[in-house]
């Protein structure tokens, strides 16, 4: 990257990850394990790709699992400094937070749980060149009322910011990736809750800052639900979305070592399954997360779902749709289907939950 001295990362990995309990009960969103690494192995990979080398973390929710694991970063060719919340001062307010172990002029700020092709060194160039305050990331999404809309003018100057509006004017969103310059950040307020997306972006529009939008429309995913937590992890393996941190080729299944498989089942579409994992006979596994020491019996069905770790799926069951908590039991011969959640240590009966009569 251009200039890449003069340019440092933050990370926002404080939340709390509600939407995608109960596996955020146990570890922070970011430290799931997607495509066989914790998530933020994958962010971290493209800003080391990037040519950024210290970067920022700024944690609160289970802080300890962020350094127990990456430490000090060397290991993944950066400089990793954490920044704890003991309360969590919200995207604004976390950014603020970090400023005194910032000393670059240009901060490239990352939502933890977005997977993105974003071109990061485009991103940063576009900012420069407008000299801009603030340049966030667009996508055009399909729907955008679920989203912070940000409309453009022909200079890509940013016109407004409307928080999951009913009727956006423009399908362009707010993406989750910014470049701040260094003392715009100075100017949040510090030592409290604020969110950058509600309170600091609207407050420096009307301030009259210079707002930037650049819009990158390549691979982008919240991966905030368990919907697209586990597509997130699926296109990482298919090499459908950028990584340089996937342990192993890609391909359409991954198995960790250790993971072991009858080689009459049937793993597929995107599938990562874990350490000490376990497929046995006949079992059809597709687009899903399978954590370390799950198993999965014979003949049962496994799609678009996350079976925890240590998780048992008797023979013969089916699960569609669903999460299975660390440790839970799911009896032979269940169905569970459709969004539905079991939390971690449960023991269901064989043919004890069932969609279909
Ligand atoms: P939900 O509870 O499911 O909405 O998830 P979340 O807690 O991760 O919230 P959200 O998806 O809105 O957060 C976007 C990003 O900002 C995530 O990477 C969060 O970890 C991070 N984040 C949210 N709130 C805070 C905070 O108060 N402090 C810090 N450091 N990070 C935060």
């Amino acid at each position: 990257m251009s200039n890449s001295k003069n340019v440092a990362a933050v990370v926002l990995v404080g939340g709390q990850g509600t939407r995608l309990r109960p596996l955020t009960l146990s570890a922070p969103k970011p430290m799931l394990p997607t495509a066989g690494v914790p998530f933020l192995t994958h962010l971290l990979s493209r800003i080391r790709q990037a040519g950024i080398r210290n970067v920022v973390l700024g944690t609160s929710y289970r802080a300890a699992t962020f350094s127990d694991y990456f430490g000090d970063g060397a290991a993944f060719g950066l400089e990793l400094e954490y920044v704890v919340e003991t309360e969590p001062l919200g995207t604004g307010g976390a950014i603020r937070n970090v400023l005194d172990h910032i000393s670059a002029d240009d901060v490239m700020v990352f939502n933890g749980d977005i997977l993105s092709g974003v071109d990061l060194t485009a991103l940063l160039a576009a900012h420069r060149r407008k000299r801009a305050d603030v340049t966030l990331h667009l996508v055009k999404v399909d729907d955008p009322r679920a989203f912070g809309c940000v409309p453009t003018d022909d200079d890509n100057r940013v016109q407004a910011f409307l928080e999951k509006t009913n009727a956006p004017p423009t399908d362009q969103i707010n993406a989750g990736t910014y470049v701040f310059r260094r003392d715009v950040i100075a100017g949040i307020a510090a030592g409290r809750v604020v969110s950058v997306e509600r309170e600091t972006f609207p407050g420096l529009l009307a301030g009259g800052a210079r707002l930037f939008g650049h819009l990158d429309s390549t691979y982008w995913l919240d991966l905030g639900t368990p919907a697209a937590f586990v597509k997130g992890s699926a296109d990482l393996v298919r090499g459908l979305a950028p990584t340089d941190a996937l342990p192993g080729p890609v391909a359409d299944s991954l198995l960790l070592p250790g993971a072991v498989a009858d080689t009459s089942a049937v793993i597929g579409g995107g599938t990562a399954v874990g350490r000490g994992a376990r497929i046995e006979a006949t079992a059809q596994v597709d687009g899903s997360i399978v954590f370390d020491d799950a198993r999965i019996g014979a003949g049962s069905v496994v799609r678009r779902s996350v079976i925890g770790r240590g998780a048992v799926v008797e023979d013969g069951a089916v699960i569609c749709d669903a999460v299975v908590g660390d440790g839970a039991v799911i009896g032979a011969g269940c169905e569970l289907l459709a969004g539905i959640r079991v939390w971690p240590g449960v023991t269901i009966a064989p043919a004890g939950i069932r969609f279909s009569a």
